[in-house]
């Protein structure tokens, strides 16, 4: 396989590019037929490396790829999941080549070169790993497990549709695992496995104060600003240590023992380093008093404000009390939170701190269930067999701190773990400008994914 995967290299490059020029943006109506042909354009190349059944299903979002494998009855299932969907470029101007125009660079953590596109680390460049791992189980004699894959197109926009798929395809989707690479190692000397991801609960919260805009030297200080209310609504969320404020909210957070806390600090972190590449003095947000940059950005939940606008924003100076405010919150959950009961806890919570003359509604939008693999579990342990082979040690378990909600759901629905082998690192820079995934990430998930099918395989063998 190994001289398969060399030989290939260019072209599997070549395709992986092709697929990086179809801006498959799920969030924006105007690229809908992009996102269409990003679909055709992976269920031809699954047919290609030797699925069968390959077919599309149209949802009424975006369409879900489904192609599967199956060897042999007696062996176990393997589910492949993935997302062909990407994020939107924006904000263009700050790209240094255009997102849908992939280019190859070199930087310091990349001295063999990454790839500068939208969806090149989240989640196309990761999820082709897996069907070029497939031809090469072919080219080889075939996969040692059965495997099924599902790409999903709606991925970044809260996968609505898919919950519905599952429960409706339950049989098509029978599995013992689900393999998914859409996450980050800690780094190429440190690899890792994912054992964890937090939900997430998210708000559009929208402050109304007088039935229309006023001139601030008529009105202002007799009537309430809504801005001026909405920033201290904010303000007020946390408090000093930077915890969250709203009552009840850590009621079901799983506090880490000592030993769990010391076993995920074992792996490096440079927290000067970390901050001086993002540019900022200190590593300073949320609970920095109580808990470590990574803890605070894996094991602890957060609130953040994505998006706050109202009142005059264009050129000079207008003097105005603007009739309404406008913020995008989201809070990352961690186990055991429930995202629904965090939408009614947050939305009494704000209601009690609007001012009199201001009415603040909060608008929930998609949110997600947080999960965690056991380390002591087949499917963990077949997975960092998988890695040590291919890189030499074995992989630490790190909590990721982003979202995968239909993790919990196929947990959930098809009763069956999830393993976490992503092969991207935090600074490949997704949903931001210039994303970009390493060719060498590239090709170390293409080799180590055909060993956690035989290590898995072999793990079910005794069993
Ligand atoms: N691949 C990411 C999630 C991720 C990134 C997990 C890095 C761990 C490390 C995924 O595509 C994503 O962006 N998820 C969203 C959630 C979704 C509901 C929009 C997120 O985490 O914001
Ligand atoms: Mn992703
Ligand atoms: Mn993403």
């Amino acid at each position: 396989m190994r001289q398969y995967i060399d030989e290939g290299r260019e072209r599997f490059l070549d395709e992986l590019l092709e697929w990086l020029r179809v801006p498959s943006v799920s969030a924006d109506p105007e690229h809908r037929a992009d996102v269409k042909t990003a679909a055709e354009w992976v269920a031809k190349q699954l047919e290609i490396a030797g699925a069968e059944a390959v077919r599309l299903f149209e949802t009424p979002g975006h369409p879900i790829v489904y192609g599967e494998k199956m060897v042999d009855a007696s062996a176990p299932t393997i589910l492949v999941y993935g997302h062909y969907d990407v994020q939107p470029a924006d904000p263009v101007d700050l790209w240094t080549t255009p997102a849908f125009a992939p280019e190859i660079r070199t930087t310091a953590r990349h001295p063999e070169g990454a790839i500068f596109a939208r969806g090149a680390a989240d989640d196309k460049g990761q999820a082709y790993m897996h069907v070029k791992a497939l031809e090469v189980m072919c080219a080889a004699g075939g996969p040692p497990c059965n495997v099924r894959f599902l790409i999903e197109g709606e991925e970044e926009v809260g996968s609505v549709n898919l919950p519905g798929f599952v429960a409706a395809h339950r049989e098509l989707l029978t599995c013992d695992v689900v393999l998914i690479s859409d996450t980050a190692l800690i780094g190429r000397e440190v690899p890792s496995l994912t054992v964890g991801l937090r939900g997430l609960a998210y708000f559009e919260v929208t402050a109304t104060g007088p039935d229309r805009d006023l001139h601030s030297g008529v009105y202002g200080g007799a009537i309430a600003n809504p801005i001026n209310a909405l920033c201290e609504i904010v303000a007020a969320l946390t408090d000093e240590r930077g915890r969250i404020t709203i009552p009840g909210f850590y009621d079901d957070v799983v506090e880490l023992d000592p030993q769990e806390r010391a076993a995920l600090a074992k792996a490096p972190f440079d927290e000067a380093a970390y901050a001086a590449e993002l540019g900022v003095e200190a590593a300073a947000g949320g609970e920095r008093l109580d808990y470590t940059p990574r803890e605070r950005a894996s094991i602890r939940p957060t609130l953040d404000v994505n998006g706050i606008w109202g009142g005059y924003t264009g050129a000079g100076a207008k003097t105005v009390l603007p009739s309404q405010a406008h913020a995008k919150v989201s809070l990352r959950l961690v186990p055991d939170q429930d995202p629904e009961r965090v939408n009614r806890l947050f939305a009494e919570h704000v209601s009690r701190l609007a001012p009199p003359g201001v009415r603040v509604d909060v608008r929930p939008h998609h949110g997600g269930v947080p999960a965690v693999l056991p380390t002591d579990s087949d499917e963990y342990r077949a997975a960092s067999e998988a890695m040590s082979a291919t890189f030499g040690k074995p992989p630490v378990p790190a909590r990721g701190g982003g979202s995968i909600p239909i993790v919990a759901l196929f947990e959930r629905q098809l009763g069956v773990k999830c393993v976490l082998m992503g092969f991207g690192l935090n600074s490949d820079d997704i949903h931001s400008p210039d994303e970009h995934f390493g060719l060498w990430n590239f090709y170390r998930g293409i080799e180590t994914i055909p060993h956690f099918y035989a290590a898995y395989a072999r793990a079910k063998a005794t069993a």
